[in-house]
């Protein structure tokens, strides 16, 4: 279980002080599937950089399993059974694909279980195994991979940021049927996903929608996901057209 309380993160924009994550609360339970979701910008990936250990927060204190990690690094962290797939994957000169997801997995993976891994997120796995994890390799090619690795980790958490971003059709449907199969299969791990996406949203537990750098509500996926569209977008007009409004009072062109 991971659990963060309190959780603050603030950094320096030219020359002021920016509080991108206010006193965040919230709870990750064992063997359930929670979505984050919220607007741009509204502090998603940062909070997942900071419970993957990629930032530390700058006030509160995050516990995994029990134990206090916040001072933990993020390879102490990944040691630990944490496991994260970034919203913009990073890429690897001179590591092949198949060197990659066996890192990943810690021990010596056969092509053939190296192969399933690349093949349930829809990449012809022996087109890939030989590849370099470079600039060669488009962004979807990359993300995709990246998933695949954190698959082959097994970790007690994943973490996946924007699964879908830069994903086809075709491959996101059947990355849905890998959630889906890891939400089934999940023991005593817990999967955490940040989303847009209705139909990732449609297998959460419980969605936690942040917003501003705050929890804005959460519950389970049966209380939330009905106040979602009609939320948001309420919200956004209703913040655009006090906007419009405050530029109209200066005079200013609309
Ligand atoms: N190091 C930083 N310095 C200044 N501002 C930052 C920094 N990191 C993030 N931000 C700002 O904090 C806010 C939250 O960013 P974050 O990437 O967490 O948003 P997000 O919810 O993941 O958005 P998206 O849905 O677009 O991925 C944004 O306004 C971003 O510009
Ligand atoms: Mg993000």
């Amino acid at each position: 279980m991971l659990e963060l309380k309190n959780i603050s993160f603030q950094v320096d924009a030219e020359g002021q002080d920016k509080e991108i994550i206010r006193n965040v609360s919230l709870t990750v339970p064992d063997r359930k599937l929670i979505v984050i979701t919220g607007p741009n910008g509204g502090g998603k990936s940062t909070l997942a950089k900071l419970i993957a250990g990629i930032e530390k927060p700058t006030g509160g204190r995050i516990f995994f399993g029990g134990e206090d990690i916040t001072e933990k690094n993020v390879t102490e962290r990944a040691r630990m059974g944490i496991s994260y797939a970034f919203q913009q994957p990073v890429r690897f000169k001179g590591i092949r694909v198949l060197d990659l997801i066996r890192i990943a997995a810690g021990k010596a993976l056969t092509i053939a279980d190296a192969c399933e891994y690349l093949s349930s997120v829809g990449l012809c796995a022996r087109d890939y195994v030989d590849r370099e994890v470079n600039a060669s390799l488009s962004g979807g090619e990359l993300k995709r991979i990246e998933i695949a690795t954190v698959l082959a980790r097994h970790a007690k958490l994943s973490v996946f940021d924007e699964p879908e971003a830069g994903i086809d059709l075709w491959s996101f449907r059947n990355l849905i049927d890998v959630f889906q199969h890891m939400r089934e299969t999940i023991a005593d791990s817990s999967i955490l996903i940040i989303s847009h996406q209705e139909r990732i949203l449609n297998i959460a537990d419980e969605i936690i929608v942040v917003k501003d750098g705050v929890v804005d509500r959460q519950g389970s996926r049966e209380e939330i996901a009905p106040t979602l569209h009609t939320g948001m977008a309420a919200i956004a007009t209703a913040e655009c057209e006090g906007h419009i409004r405050a530029m109209g009072r200066e005079g200013g062109a609309v």
